[in-house]
């Protein structure tokens, strides 16, 4: 069977997402991680919640090495992650998802490698940071489902948990990055470095600070993500059945 993982972001914590899931606790060097486990179309699914139980854990705070160490010792192959983000273009509106192929990071202050010389001196290559198989999956399959997407972009993370300056965006801009988030570093890397297959879609919340004209709140950001999640339930179960 396949073992398969969804890492929900912020609003994507639908436990009923899969009928007949069973809470496990996998414990990890890095502390303890709760899971659903579950079964869906010849795979062993299992559904991870970024921020923990009720969104208790900031962007900063989140234990990103103990998620993805629980993944590996659960013998996880592939992972499929969301990540809210506000758009740094015009072209990119609230609604959209984004099948991120690059990131940039500008996060300052996290632990951010398996790596850490207690294991020697290991460089992972980054030419290609998510997974090309499982993209082509969460094309095809957004494709078949007519979402509105974009195949590719390029996401920027920053520490958090405030929201930016418009300086900041428009530097970000400049630097090529098309959406804004603060949790997709070091997921993305951490996976690599584990060996598993790791994807993100980014579903865009909001315009990002200056690219809209209004002030930026949490409430904007959680009320768009509410109509993205049908579309994100429907999109993983077609990538697993895939
Ligand atoms: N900035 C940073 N993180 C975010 C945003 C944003 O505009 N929207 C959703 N997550």
């Amino acid at each position: 069977m396949k073992r398969i993982a969804i890492i929900g972001g912020t609003g994507v914590y639908s436990p009923d997402i899969f009928k007949n899931s069973k809470e496990i606790e996998v414990s990890t060097p890095y502390g303890n991680v709760t899971l659903l486990e579950s079964q869906h179309s010849e795979a062993i699914v299992y559904f991870l919640e970024r921020h923990g139980k009720n969104h208790k854990l900031p962007p900063h705070k989140v234990n990103y090495l103990a998620n993805i160490y629980a993944l590996k010792l659960l013998n996880v192959e592939r992972v499929l992650a969301t990540a809210a983000v506000g758009s740094l273009s015009e072209k990119l509106s609230p609604g959209t998802f984004i099948i991120l192929d690059q990131f940039i990071d500008f996060t300052k202050n996290r632990p951010s490698t398996f790596f850490d010389g207690s294991n020697g001196v290991v460089h992972i290559d980054m030419t290609e940071p998510y997974c090309p198989e499982l993209r082509n999956i969460l094309i095809q399959s957004c494709k078949s489902l007519k979402i509105n997407f974009n195949e590719k972009g390029t996401y920027v993370c920053t520490e958090g948990p405030r929201f930016e300056t418009p300086a900041e965006i428009k530097m970000f801009k400049i630097l090529g990055a098309d959406v804004v988030g603060m949790t997709n570093f070091p997921e993305v890397v951490l996976a690599r470095e584990a060996n598993l297959c790791y994807a993100t879609v980014a579903m865009v919340t909001n315009y990002a600070a200056g690219i809209s004209k209004s002030i930026l709140t949490h409430k904007e950001v959680m009320d768009n993500m509410a109509s993205m999640t049908e579309n994100i339930k429907k999109l993983f179960l077609t990538a697993i059945e895939g």
